[in-house]
């Protein structure tokens, strides 16, 4: 499952030569990278795509899952091949700084992402961001039928309508944020109602699809899949709207997506350059517009205009250092969820 794309060395070494009057300092040496990816492939291929022209340094990507990577980190310790980190959400970010696996963030990145977007240690950094939204069929479901809070969703009322994702990362995530909003009990009570009601999928593009198909009411996922299939033919999502619970509800979640510099690294410079270059200017504008629809963190950058702009979801606060995976798969575990 994991996959391996290596940007092409010689072109970076030939860039090299010819431009090494203007290349950065830190790329005149035979710099290379290793990342544990986690977040989508598109939006990393994009991203170290442009961060190699710029800077010369070569990237080799592994393509993984949050907490397949995390786990394997931990195991790897001291011995683990990659530099960077970079997550879909924040409990994984959470699971490896646990174990003290991170260096800190140059203070210089850290500046470049607003406080809420990162968590307070500076061990790992925000570097993109990503809402939760119930898809729904708006062929069946008139707005005033919406559920108006996540919570909602374990009621009777919603009794075989809905649909989710629960073994994948970005619906644990939800739950983790539900969790550290709602405590112990509610969490674990919610999930109960949830197993009565729901419909699981593999993966949220296929809960979507599910939708779009008439075959549940509505799906909660996170925003980007809808733009996603809306920017390409749109077939997946025709009879898809988004419903925001907005008003701080535990379904207003805005989940970072993380990047970290492992202290193992033996490339620490490239690897720091990299989240710098991830964080500022280059790479926020890739979220502007490339095609993840992911939002943008980054200290004045702009998300994709085709978003519901970040600061009116109306997003509960949630401290993301403290995401806890382990209680969450618990809770989900007790609740005939996995
Ligand atoms: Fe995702």
């Amino acid at each position: 499952m994991s996959t391996v794309f290596t940007l092409s060395a010689g072109a970076a070494a030939l860039g090299l030569s010819i431009l090494a009057g203007s290349v950065p300092a830190s790329a005149q040496v035979a710099d290379s990278i290793t990342i544990y990816n986690a977040q989508h492939e598109g939006l990393t291929k994009e991203w170290v795509e442009a961060f190699t022209e710029e800077t010369g340094i070569v990237v080799t990507v592994r393509n993984g899952s949050d907490l397949e990577f995390a786990n394997q980190i931990v195991q790897e310790g001291a011995n683990s091949p990659a530099d960077v980190f970079l997550t879909e959400n924040s409990p994984a970010m959470a699971l490896v700084d646990g174990k003290g696996l991170f260096e800190p963030v140059d203070q210089a990145t850290l500046d470049q992402v607003p406080e809420g977007f990162r968590p307070g240690n500076g061990h790992w950094v925000g570097i993109a961001a990503r809402s939760t939204v119930f898809a729904y069929d708006k062929t069946k479901l008139l707005e005033d039928k919406l559920p108006k809070s996540m919570l909602d969703l374990a009621k009777p009322e919603w009794k075989g309508r809905w649909a989710a994702s629960p073994s994948g990362a970005d619906f644990q995530a939800i739950v983790g944020a539900l969790l550290q909003l709602k405590g112990e009990q509610a969490a674990g009570e919610w999930l109960k109602g949830m197993k009565e009601n729901f419909t699981a999928y593999r993966g949220n593009s296929t809960a979507m699809k599910a939708v779009n198909a008439g075959q549940t009411e509505g799906a909660l996922i996170y925003h980007y899949y809808y733009f996603g299939d809306q920017a390409k033919t749109g077939e997946n999502s025709k009879n898809v709207a988004l419903h925001y619970f907005k008003n701080q509800d535990p379904g207003a979640f805005v989940s970072i997506s993380g990047g970290g510099v492992l202290a193992s690294s033996k490339h620490k410079e490239q690897a720091q350059a990299f989240l710098k270059w991830v964080t500022g200017k280059g790479g926020q504008t890739v979220l502007r517009d490339g095609t993840s629809f992911e939002y943008a963190v980054g200290k004045g950058e702009a998300s994709n205009k085709a978003l519901v702009p970040l600061a009116d979801l109306q997003a509960p606060k949630v401290e993301p250092s403290t995401l806890n995976n382990a209680k969450v798969t618990d809770l989900m575990t007790a609740a005939g969820l996995l």
